[in-house]
């Protein structure tokens, strides 16, 4: 079967700074694939790349047999990959639950301005995605707080938020930076229990994160970076024994 996502020697340096170098992966159909290394190896770089929040030097990206390469965000984001960032980014002044119906509308074919001049249409697809986003909230545990504006939650929350807004459009395929950094222990396991049922329906997910014991239990692949490049790419059970991954990034405790 075909990667839904595939990255053809992606390249991107910063000032001189190589990033990310000669990359290559896959991102299999219906898979959790995980994505680990030390800090600044270039998980984030690597993300903002394949969703148009960064120009590649040199490569390809490829979602689903189309050639995104050089596309914009929201383009990406209409062809159902959608990603959310490290930095938590939530509209504080709205409401819970506008910032899912945003996010809704956000990545829909005709976008903002469709919805706008077909009213009616609008108002079909508002209540559809009030209920999506009621669903979510209720997976989420933020069902008590969808009237309160985004501001008034803690980074935890918003993290579950800005999870949840990714999930909004029904996306190919989610890519997900750092999702339970700063959530606590009990609410990591439901974040673990979502994204499992989210999988079981379908969906495809790419998650970057420094918890390795939450990437071990929910990935059936995981790919380890090291400055820039790809180190190891397997199974958790063969990323966890191999030697340069514990040298590397797990210690030798892990
Ligand atoms: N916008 C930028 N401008 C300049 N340098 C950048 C920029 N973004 C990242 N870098 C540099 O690129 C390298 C890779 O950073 P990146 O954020 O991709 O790493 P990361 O693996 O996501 O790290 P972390 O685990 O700490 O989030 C680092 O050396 C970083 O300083
Ligand atoms: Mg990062």
């Amino acid at each position: 079967m075909t990667a839904l996502l595939a990255l053809e020697h992606v390249t991107k340096s910063y000032s001189g700074v190589r990033a990310v170098d000669d990359v290559s992966l896959a991102v299999a159909r219906h898979g959790i694939t995980g994505l680990i290394g030390p800090n600044g190896s270039g998980k984030s770089t690597t993300i903002d790349c394949l969703s148009g929040f960064q120009a590649l030097d040199r490569g390809r990206v490829v979602l689903d047999g189309v050639e995104i390469t050089g596309w914009a965000p929201h383009r990406i984001a209409r062809a159902g990959l959608i990603r959310t960032f490290q930095t938590v980014r939530v509209y504080d002044a709205l409401s819970v639950l506008d910032n899912l119906k945003l996010a809704a509308q956000q990545a829909a074919p005709g976008g903002w301005l469709d919805a706008l001049l077909r009213t009616r249409r609008h108002g079909a697809a508002d209540r559809a995605a009030a209920a999506r986003a009621r669903e979510l909230l209720a997976l989420i545990g933020l069902a008590r707080h969808e009237a309160v504006p985004a501001a008034i939650l803690s980074y935890g929350q918003k993290k579950l938020l800005a999870l949840a807004a990714a999930l909004m459009p029904r996306p190919k395929l989610v890519v997900l930076d750092e999702p339970v950094a700063g959530v606590n222990p009990t609410r990591i396991r439901e974040v673990e229990t979502v994204i499992r049922q989210l999988h079981a329906a379908g969906e495809t997910f790419l998650i970057v994160e420094h918890n390795v014991d939450f990437i071990m239990n929910l990935c059936d692949r995981v790919i380890v970076f090291d400055q820039g490049r790809t180190l190891m790419d397997g199974t958790p059970a063969e990323v966890r024994k191999d030697p340069r991954v514990l040298e590397a990034y797990l210690g030798a405790g892990a």
